[in-house]
């Protein structure tokens, strides 16, 4: 039987070609997932006798005549587009038959890149914030999930499964954070990753985007912010610790009822035998917020 004859029957019977069961064509494996470049090859068998069995499909087509069972085969499967279809014409009814094969052609992104949207620099805290996630070049986009980390949590996820295409595509994820001191080195990543069934690459093959180190900005904070009130003792030493956090780190300066004195006036920590009662007030800022706190020496009442 010539290859035009083939396609008039099969044009002829296009419509009372029938699938599924009762079909009795199996393929093997019946779903296939291919590395794009990767090879492949899929046999299809007839399960009762069958007068012509074949593959359609733009590449690799075939036929035989001969056997129960002829196979799809490709060295190097690179074609987006491409749906074989196993048919056949049988002696009995039902005389058309076709299945068509579950193919999955993948490939993993070229690149995942992370960056801030409409923003450079450190972030400030409380304020809101997106950062964007780029995948390039990705297939099939509806087995794609993108997944946010901060640290090693995963703090979102995005799937595109409401997408379809067969064909690689660029997609993007938006996260919106808004960060707190704690995050304030924080690295946050975006991570690719092809979900593609139980026939598909274990694990999922996954493509990580470089770290984008998040520095936030915050005010200066003491950790205990009360005014602190110290016994003057004659010849003891007194320490007034102004130690502050903050992000760019706090500057110092310090403000007294006595004449401040030099060595004093830009230290977190002062350390003297020779502060005399007064009130000490030190200011710890940075380009955020000016924060004070206060100390008061006094001087023991002699006999309580
Ligand atoms: C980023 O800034 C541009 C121009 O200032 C604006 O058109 C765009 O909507 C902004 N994008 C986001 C996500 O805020
Ligand atoms: C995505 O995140 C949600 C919680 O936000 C979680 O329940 C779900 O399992 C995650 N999906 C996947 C595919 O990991
Ligand atoms: C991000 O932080 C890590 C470690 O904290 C450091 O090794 C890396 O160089 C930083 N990357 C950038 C771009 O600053
Ligand atoms: C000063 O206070 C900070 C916390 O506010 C503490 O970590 C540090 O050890 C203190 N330093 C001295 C010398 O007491």
């Amino acid at each position: 039987m010539g290859d035009n004859l083939l396609r008039w029957i099969r044009m002829f019977c296009m419509f009372c070609a029938v699938s599924g069961e009762g079909c009795s064509l199996i393929l093997k494996p019946s779903r296939v997932v291919v590395g794009f470049g990767e090879p492949v090859s899929v046999s299809c068998e007839a399960a009762r006798p069958v007068r012509v069995l074949g593959w359609e499909s733009a590449i690799s087509a075939t036929h035989t005549q001969e056997d129960r069972s002829v196979q799809w085969k490709v060295d190097s499967l690179i074609d987006w587009i491409e749906e074989p279809i196993c048919y056949g014409v049988f002696f009995t009814a039902p005389r058309q038959c076709e299945e068509k094969l579950n193919l999955v052609l993948y490939k993993s992104p070229d690149s995942v890149s992370i960056r801030q949207v409409n923003h450079t620099g450190p972030m400030v805290e409380g304020k809101e914030y997106q950062l964007l996630c780029e995948v390039q070049n990705i297939a099939p986009v509806q087995y794609l999930t993108l997944r946010w980390y901060r640290g090693q949590a995963e703090v979102y996820n995005h799937s595109f499964s409401d997408l379809t295409s067969s064909s690689p595509v660029q997609v993007s994820s938006i996260l919106v954070v808004t960060p707190t001191k704690a995050e304030n080195g924080a690295q946050y990543r975006c991570v690719a990753e092809l979900e593609l069934g139980p026939e598909g690459p274990q694990p999922p093959p996954t493509v990580a985007s470089e770290p984008l180190n998040a520095s936030v900005y915050f005010p200066p904070t003491f950790l205990s912010p009360e005014p602190e009130v110290l016994d003057y003792v004659e010849g003891a030493e007194i320490t007034l610790n102004c130690t502050a956090t903050g992000n760019p780190t706090p500057v110092y300066s310090w403000q007294s009822s006595h004449p401040v004195q030099e060595w004093m006036e830009d230290d977190a920590i002062v350390t003297s035998s020779s502060l005399l009662p007064g009130t000490y007030t030190c200011t710890a800022s940075n380009k955020l917020e000016k924060k004070s706190k206060q100390f008061t020496v006094q001087a023991k009442t002699k006999g309580v």
